[in-house]
């Protein structure tokens, strides 16, 4: 029997069985549209529904994508819609992509205001179809609005993950991969903390190239180039483009989304609700967490050193100080 027909079969007794899998993902723009596109390419789930308050845009970029579906080889069924939460119904995953991104010079934090309301009013109307659903975030400032969108939802906080993290260290591999001058693929990196350019700290002690640690094959002056190159990752590609970046954000959503539909269970820097692990309460920030079906089944406890401890108690209070900001909006 082919690995074709087995596909084919397996999807058949799914759908007869009603065992569909269903991502949302709120905001078709630069970030949700490419979130949509690579999670309906690699067939993360069977139904991938896009939704935007601009009409017919998402109804638009649905239909374009799925006339690739028979270039690529998908299966895959794209919905678009304008503003109708009713064809979200019954999805696993939400992903809130909604807002406004930044234009060079600013900073994520700067974009609370605007984003503070989208993100909660489309969480609440999502909710309302997929009461089950997990969410993941991906509207600016992320740490804050995850920690928005768990606060004024009453979430259990497994159902809640902010993504930044699974970003960062891609960032931080392709920066590491162009110093040693080998493939990204090989080397290991995450990086934690905040997602803004002050807050994240990307861990150069425990990034490693096949295994061997990075730091014994770069100097400390290259080394410390990398991680600065990775701090401002975003903001350099902001300055390119004129907007924020979306190719690899996208893809970033549609990976850790992938863990949590397959349950595959990786390990990814995602941004979740402390209570005291960390030395931290009461804030989402970006530490590494076990991703499954259930959202998030554990938080993983890195042995930091005193310097990197420093750091993380840094990168907290700086997010505490952005969501302390969401009272003078009047979000939460
Ligand atoms: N967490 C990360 O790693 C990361 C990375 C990149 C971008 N971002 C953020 O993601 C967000 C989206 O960025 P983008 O480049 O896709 O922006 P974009 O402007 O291209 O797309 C945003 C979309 O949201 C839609 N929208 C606005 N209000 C809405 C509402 N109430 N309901 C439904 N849709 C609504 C807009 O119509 C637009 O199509 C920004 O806040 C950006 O800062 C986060």
């Amino acid at each position: 029997m082919s690995l074709y027909f087995c596909r084919n079969f397996i999807t058949h007794i799914n759908k007869k069985l009603k065992i569909m899998s269903k991502v949302t993902v709120v905001g078709a723009g630069n970030v949700g549209a490419t979130c949509a596109n690579v999670l309906a390419f690699n067939e993360v789930a069977d139904e991938v529904v896009m939704l935007d308050v601009k009409e017919g845009v998402s109804e638009g970029k649905a239909m374009d994508m799925m006339q690739t579906a028979q270039l690529l080889g998908f299966d895959t069924t794209i919905v678009g819609c304008t503003n109708d939460y009713e064809k979200t119904a019954n999805s696993d995953v939400i992903v809130i992509t909604s807002g406004i991104p930044r234009k060079p010079g600013m900073t994520r934090e700067e974009l609370i205001g605007v984003n503070a309301g989208i993100v909660k009013t489309v969480a609440e109307n999502a909710l309302k179809y997929s009461p089950n659903a997990i969410l993941v975030v991906i509207s600016n400032p992320m740490d804050t609005m995850t920690y928005l969108a768990l606060k004024s939802l009453g979430l259990p906080k497994n159902r809640v993950i902010g993504m930044g993290g699974a970003l960062d260290s891609s960032r931080f591999k392709y920066f590491l991969s162009q110093a040693l001058g080998c493939n990204a693929n090989e080397v290991e990196g995450m990086v934690i903390g905040g997602h803004g350019d002050t807050t994240m700290i990307p861990l150069a002690r425990l990034a490693t190239y096949k295994g061997q640690p990075v730091s014994t094959l770069l100097s400390e002056e290259k080394l410390n180039e990398v991680v600065a190159s990775t701090m401002v990752g975003g903001a350099t590609l902001t300055k390119l483009l004129g907007t924020s970046a979306w190719y690899a954000p996208g893809a970033a959503g549609a990976y850790v989304v992938e863990s949590i539909i397959h349950n595959q269970k990786k390990m990814i820097p995602c941004s979740v609700l402390l209570e005291g692990e960390y030395g931290e309460s009461d804030l989402c920030i970006g530490v590494p967490v076990i991703l499954g079906k259930n959202g998030i089944e554990k938080i993983v406890a890195l042995e930091l050193t005193a310097d990197e401890k420093e750091k993380f108690a840094a990168s907290a209070k700086a997010v505490h100080g952005t969501n302390a900001a969401l009272k003078e909006v009047g979000a939460l």
